[in-house]
Formats: structure tokens, sequence, C-alpha cells
């Protein structure tokens, strides 16, 4: 299958990171966010994203940056999703939010229209349940910041199909990005462990057992991680980790995924980490 156009929803965090990748690797991109200001904030990031990859000689492409961004449509028109090949949605990590977009969507865009879900622990299974397509639903959990990870969790839900995920691995593929393709089960692989331990890492602060810098020093200094894990929570954004922690508390039933009263705190605060300017460090 030949992937033109993708739409992708969300000018968010890894909305944008995926709108720009998908640009410099020649796709047409159709992005939609609820807001004007959202939209050119975004554009705004990702001229800036691709002026400061070109310094770091990152970005080996000749063309402008004007031709890049060109490919994108900045739009919150969801009608402009009848021409699209794939939907990549990044939209807020909460499942009223998902639900409402896929049911939308699905009347949109043309039946054999793949959609590929960024989450960071919704079930597949559950987002394709909504659809008239469970077949060409599969989850594309890729890694912030997009442009600089080239590894994507890819998660089969129960109905995708195998045609599903060779279309989706070879559109990774386009973008210089490898899938490990993974069953889904709420928080997949990788967030099952790190949003358990990111949650835990906010009890050792609120339990005053160390600081913030402390708990990182740990994990990098003894364990030899890049990021601690509480730099990751202000990279991720503090509000999708609530999130994503209250999705599997829900999904699972089980305890150990109960949000720690500081982080419900710190979101409610207003301290969502790089994107507010301030989570457990200051960005400003
Ligand atoms: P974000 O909060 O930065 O951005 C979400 C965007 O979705 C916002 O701009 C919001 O206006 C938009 N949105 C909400 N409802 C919408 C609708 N009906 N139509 C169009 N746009 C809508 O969140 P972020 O961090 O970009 O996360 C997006 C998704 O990616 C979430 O599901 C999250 O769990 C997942 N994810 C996040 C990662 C991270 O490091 N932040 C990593 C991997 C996945």
């Amino acid at each position: 299958m030949t992937i033109r156009t993708v739409g992708v929803i969300g000018a968010g965090v890894m909305g944008v990171g995926v709108a720009q990748s998908l640009a410099q690797a020649g796709h047409r991109v159709v992005l939609v966010d609820v807001s004007e200001a959202i939209l050119e904030h975004a554009k705004k990031e990702i001229v800036g994203n691709i002026r400061l990859q070109r310094m770091l000689k990152r970005n080996r492409e000749q063309e402008s940056v004007e031709e890049t961004t060109k490919r994108i449509t900045f739009t919150c028109d969801y009608r402009l999703f009848t021409d699209v090949d794939v939907v990549i949605e990044n939209a807020t990590e909460k499942w009223e939010v998902k639900k409402e977009i896929y049911e939308h969507i699905d009347g949109i865009c043309p039946e054999e229209v793949i959609f590929a879900v960024n989450t960071s622990a919704i079930s597949i299974t559950r987002v394709g349940s909504v659809t008239r397509r469970p077949e060409r639903v599969i989850g594309t959990h890729f890694m912030n910041p997009v442009p600089m990870k080239n590894t994507v969790e890819v998660i089969r839900g129960y109905h995708t199909s195998p045609e599903t995920i060779a279309t989706t691995l070879e559109l990774l593929a386009s973008m210089g990005k490898e899938g490990i393709l993974v069953n889904d089960m709420p928080g997949f692989v990788s967030n099952r462990v790190l949003m358990l331990t990111v949650n835990e890492a906010v009890y050792l602060v609120q339990d005053q057992v160390a600081t913030p810098e402390e708990v990182d020093r740990i994990f990098k200094s003894c364990f030899g991680h890049p990021m601690g894990p509480l730099e990751t929570a202000d990279l991720i954004g503090l509000d999708t980790i609530l999130y994503s922690v209250d999705v599997l508390y829900e999904s699972y039933n089980d305890s150990k995924y109960r949000p720690c009263p500081l982080l419900k705190k710190m979101v409610d605060a207003g301290l969502y980490g790089r994107k507010s300017g301030q989570g457990f460090y200051t960005y400003r």
C-alpha cells in the first residue's frame, strides 16, 4: 500500500514530533487539533526543531525548512481526513477523549484507512471496538522526542491484521524507525514498567526519602540510566503520567497502580514538567 498522506491528530508533545518526522520523510500531513492557537504554537515548534536539528547537523536533508513544513496542513477541520491513507492519533491520554475521536473519524475516513494509536497505556483492542475496522487498528507507541528516537513499540490488537502490521512497519521504516511488535495489554511492555517506576519515584519524594535530584542521581550514577525517573516524568508531562497511571489502575484493578497523591497535587497545580516550565525541575 502506498502511503502519501497521513492524518495526525493532536499537536501536543507527541503529535508535533510525529508530524515533523513524517514531513521530513516526504509524506504529506494533515495535522488536527482543537484550536488555532495550539496549531500556531505547533508550527513554531516544528520550525524551531528543524532549525535546531540542522545546527546540530542531525538532519542530512538538503531541502529548506519551508519545503518541509509546506507538506503539513495545520487545521481544526476533520473533514480533510477524507483524503488520508493512515491516521496517527496522539490526543490526550483519556479514554473518553480517544473514544469520541475514533467514533468520529470512523465515519469520515475511507474504509481502507489504518488507525495507528499513539497511547501510553490504553488497550488497542478497546480502541478497535469503537470502530468498524478493528483489523485496521494498531498501536504505535512512539518514543519522546519523536524525531530523535528510532524505535517504536508496535502493538497488535486482538483483531489487528497481518496486512495492517506490514503497512505500519513500512511507514515507520520510511521515517527511519524500527518497530518492535508486542501483544496488547494496557501499558504494553514499556509503560507497565516505566509508569510504576515513575509513580514510585514520586512516592519517594512525597515520603521525603530523597529529593528529586537525589532520586535521579541514583538511577544515573548507580544504574547507568541516561535520565532519572523524575527527569523522565518532566519530559513526558506529569499530566500524561497521571492519566496513564489512572488507565493502568482502572484496567488491571490492581492497587499497585494507585497514583501517588503528590503526582495528583502537582497536576492540579499546573506543574506539568517541561511543557509548562515547572515540574520536579524548573525550565524557564
Ligand atoms: P499533550 O497533552 O501534549 O497533547 C495532546 C493534544 O491532543 C493537545 O494538544 C490537545 O489539544 C489535543 N487534543 C485533545 N482532544 C483532541 C481532539 N478531539 N482532536 C484533536 N486534538 C485533540 O499529550 P502528548 O504528550 O502529546 O500525548 C499524546 C498521546 O501520546 C497520549 O495518548 C500519550 O499517552 C501518548 N504518548 C506520550 C508520550 C510522552 O512522552 N508525552 C510518549 C508516548 C506516547
